[in-house]
């Protein structure tokens, strides 16, 4: 039996994707399959590293050293082909953070940032809490798959856009955005001087087939004008130890950061979030390829299952992430309908593709990061709302 089957009971543990239901949803007796978490342990060697840290029982003021740095650097490197320095590291709790940090360090009340919907629901709510305003350049979607239209790109950069807000890869739609296409958008964001903040928090759950290309590694004129933003929470199911990192080769923009986390009075990691990043980043990587061996064949039962019971709906094949992101527009129901039917008749807890922004009218996105057994359930549910 593989370690991935293994159902545990998360409910009580603080747990904001099962824990939560009932003030998201309205509901307790559903199934979650929405936040972007898993329901898996981490590696084993993460779980003795924070042992190890626990045992040391002192949690005095900690900071993230060479070891830490040093960790992400061999990553990157080792996965991604990506050669780093370390000075170019710089830390935040989490990758949403890290992107208001940035907002706020390049950018000032009312300019435009550009986002491409369907996206990230925090990429407009960062926008707009930090006062500055939307631009978008939604994705076309065509036969089943997502590209980007460059001449809407284009137009948008030209009303005078500050920033652009990268997902690569993409939650939801799942592209591992292609060298060609990243690099076609980053010179048209040269043209127009734009900075880009390229959140590659998902770079690590590509799928066989498919490469992630960290935006900043094309060429030098890219690297600098792009902040990478990384994390091991999804790669590595980590997201309550709050860890991430913004690589920023550009010392001008880096110092920018610096100064309003210097206003934050932000300084450093928590303790567990220090040791757990190390330890994935150093000792990870065989479970990683497990992981996303078991993904592969999640998507793989979800797509026949789909085929089979519900031939109207539409799975956008994932080049990377555990989000499916699925379409349910020939249904032709209103997104309230698919929420209450999802929620009433299959008691099943998705996030709604309206979170994401134009262009998510009649999708949903389901997390399959689970064991086989619950993945069949919430499939079971699906059928049973939407079948
Ligand atoms: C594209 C993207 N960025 C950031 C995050 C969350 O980042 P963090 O938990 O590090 O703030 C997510 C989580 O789903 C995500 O999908």
């Amino acid at each position: 039996m593989s370690r991935f089957e293994e159902v545990i009971d998360r409910k009580g543990s603080s747990s904001v994707k099962w824990d939560l239901t009932k003030t998201v949803f309205g509901k307790d007796d559903v199934l979650p399959m929405w936040v972007a978490d898993m329901d898996f342990l981490p590696p084993e060697d993460v779980l003795e590293a924070l042992g190890n840290r626990l045992k040391h029982g002192i949690f005095g003021y900690t900071f993230v050293g060479d070891p830490t740095a040093d960790s992400i650097k061999d990553w990157i490197q080792k996965r991604h082909g990506w050669k780093i320095e370390k000075s170019w590291l710089q830390y935040s709790p989490g990758v949403v953070p890290a992107i208001s940090t940035i907002i706020q360090a390049l950018t000032s009340p009312l300019d435009k940032i550009l986002v491409q919907s369907p996206v990230y629901t925090p990429f407009f709510n960062l926008v707009e809490d930090n006062g500055r305003e939307i631009v978008n350049a939604q994705l076309k979607y065509q036969d089943g798959s997502y590209s980007i239209d460059y001449q809407a790109f284009e137009e948008s950069l030209k009303t005078g856009v500050k920033l652009f807000l990268l997902c690569n890869p993409h939650n939801p739609s799942g592209r591992v955005w292609k060298k060609e296409e990243l690099t076609k958008i980053a010179e048209l964001c040269k043209k127009y001087n734009v900075v880009i903040v390229s959140d590659e928090i998902h770079s690590d759950l590509v799928y066989k087939s498919h490469t992630h290309t960290p935006l900043a590694s094309l060429n030098d004129t890219f690297r600098d004008m792009t902040i990478t933003c990384i994390a091991p929470s999804k790669t590595f199911n980590l997201a309550g130890l709050q860890a991430s990192a913004m690589i920023t080769p550009n010392s001008e923009l880096r110092e920018k950061i610096a100064g309003i986390h210097k206003k934050q009075g932000f300084f450093t990691l928590n303790t567990f979030g220090i040791s757990g990043m190390e330890a994935a980043y150093r000792h990870g990587e065989q479970w990683l390829e497990e992981i996303l061996d078991y993904l592969q064949e999640n998507v793989k039962v979800t797509k026949n299952f789909l085929e089979e019971h519900l031939p109207e709906l539409t799975l956008v094949d994932p080049e990377g992430t555990y989000l499916l992101w699925i379409d349910c527009t020939k249904l032709k129901l209103s997104d309230e309908e698919l929420k209450n039917r999802l929620l009433d008749k299959g008691k099943l807890a998705l996030e709604p593709g309206t979170k994401y922004g134009p262009g998510g009218e009649g999708f949903v996105r389901m997390n399959i990061a689970c064991p086989r057994e619950t993945l069949l359930d919430g499939l079971e549910r699906l059928r049973v709302a939407l079948g």
